[in-house]
Order: structure tokens, then sequence, then C-alpha cells
């Protein structure tokens, strides 16, 4: 019985990810994920206390806070000013449901293999389980799709349709982290 207590610690210690990565050489396929999920237009809102604005991540003006909800404070909430859709001159995004990314979710200041352990982790990714779980949010959330139409902002370095294959690509190749 004894000698089997290493394999069983073995197998506690992968039952925690969603996928175990299957081998050790770096595969790359989290880089392009990494290169859109890094952008200013979607880690300005995955902050802590408080969004950020623009290519430079400036504090947000005027100074508003994550509040109970991720939607503001009571007295200024997100949909004070940001709309179901941007302005017509693009200068206030909107999108439906505006607000901040749950602080589980928080990816400033964040390592790309960070970014990606965490993702796949249930406790921390809205309790998505599965690689198809955990790719539909991005393929498919309007706060995602907004990253490309943001009005008078830059875009993500790929096509919406270039993100979801390389999503899609990583998923089959175990979600590797680097
Ligand atoms: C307006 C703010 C906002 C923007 C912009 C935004 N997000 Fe989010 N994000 C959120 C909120 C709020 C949630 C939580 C929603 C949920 O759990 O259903 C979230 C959750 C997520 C999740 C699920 C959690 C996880 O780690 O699996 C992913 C993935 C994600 N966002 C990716 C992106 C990507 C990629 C972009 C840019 C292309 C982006 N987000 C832009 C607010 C935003
Ligand atoms: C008093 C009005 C107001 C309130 C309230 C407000 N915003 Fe904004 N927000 C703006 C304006 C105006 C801009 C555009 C400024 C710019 O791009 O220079 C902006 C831009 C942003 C951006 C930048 C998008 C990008 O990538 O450049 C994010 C993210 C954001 N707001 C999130 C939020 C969140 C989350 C809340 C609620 C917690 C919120 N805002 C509350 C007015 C507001």
């Amino acid at each position: 019985m004894r000698m089997f207590s290493p394999m069983i610690v073995g197998l506690l210690a992968v039952a925690g990810s969603v996928v175990d990565a299957p081998h050790a050489a770096p595969s790359g396929a989290f880089e392009p994920i990494a290169s859109v999920v890094m952008h200013p237009r979607c880690i300005n809102c995955h902050q802590d206390q408080s969004p950020r604005q623009g290519d430079a991540g400036t504090v947000h003006l005027p100074l508003v806070v994550r509040g109970k909800d991720g939607h503001g404070a009571p007295t200024q909430p997100c949909q004070t000013c940001h709309q179901t859709t941007n302005t017509a001159d693009g200068f206030v995004p909107g999108v439906e449901d505006w607000h901040l990314a749950p602080l589980s979710m928080l990816w400033e200041g964040r390592s790309k293999e960070q970014i990606c352990e965490q993702m796949k982790d249930p406790a921390r990714n809205g309790g998505r389980r599965t690689g198809e779980q955990v790719i539909e949010h991005m393929k498919t959330d309007p706060l995602v799709l907004w990253a490309w139409v943001p009005g008078r902002r830059t875009i993500p370095p790929l096509s919406h349709e270039k993100f979801v294959e390389a999503l899609e690509t990583w998923v089959k190749a175990g979600m590797p982290c680097r």
C-alpha cells in the first residue's frame, strides 16, 4: 500500500487543473492569446479597484471605484456615462452592462503565465471547467467583442476571427501556459 502513495499524491496534484499540460517543451500556443488579453482594450477592465483608460492605461478620469459588484459606487455607477453603445463620436465606450471584471479575474500586473493559469482555474474564471467553457466567453461576450469596435481607440493585434482560431488551437493542445 505504502509504495502507491506517491502516485496518489501525483494524481491529486493534477486534479485541480482543467487540463494538465501533456509536455514540458514550450508550445507557444498561448502567445497569440496573450497579445490580445494583455492589450489595453481588455486589461483596462481587468483591474483592481478602478478601471483604466487609453493605451497608456492611465487611471480613469473621473476617478471611479469598483463598488460592491463592479458597477461602481451607488452614487456614480458606470451606467451614468457608459450606455449600451459607444457615443456617436466614439469617445465614451458603451456596451450593455459595462462594468469592471471581478477581482478574481484581475490581470493587471500579472505575467502571461499567471493570466493563463488564472484563466484555466475554475476558482478564478467564474467556474468554467472545460476548455470549451473557458473560451466560450471570449468567442461571444459583448464586452469582449467591444474591443474590436472600441470607438476612437486602437484594437488588439489579431482580428477576432484569428483570436478564436488561436483559442481553439490552445484548447486542442491542452491549454499549455508556456
Ligand atoms: C468593460 C469591461 C471589460 C472589458 C473591456 C473586457 N472585459 Fe473581460 N470581463 C469583464 C467582466 C465584467 C467579466 C466577468 C463576466 C462573467 O464572469 O461572466 C469578464 C470576464 C472575462 C473572462 C472570464 C474569466 C476568465 O478568466 O476566464 C475572460 C476570459 C475575459 N473577460 C476576457 C476578456 C478579453 C479577452 C477582453 C478583450 C478582448 C476583455 N475581457 C475585455 C469585463 C471586461
Ligand atoms: C462620469 C462618467 C463616467 C463614469 C461614471 C464611468 N466612466 Fe468609464 N469612461 C468615461 C469616459 C468619458 C471615458 C473615455 C475617456 C477616454 O477614453 O479618454 C471612459 C473610459 C473608460 C474605459 C476605457 C476604455 C479604454 O480601453 O480606453 C474603461 C475601461 C471604463 N471607462 C470603465 C468604467 C467602469 C468600469 C466604470 C464604473 C465602475 C466607469 N468607467 C464609470 C466616463 C465615465
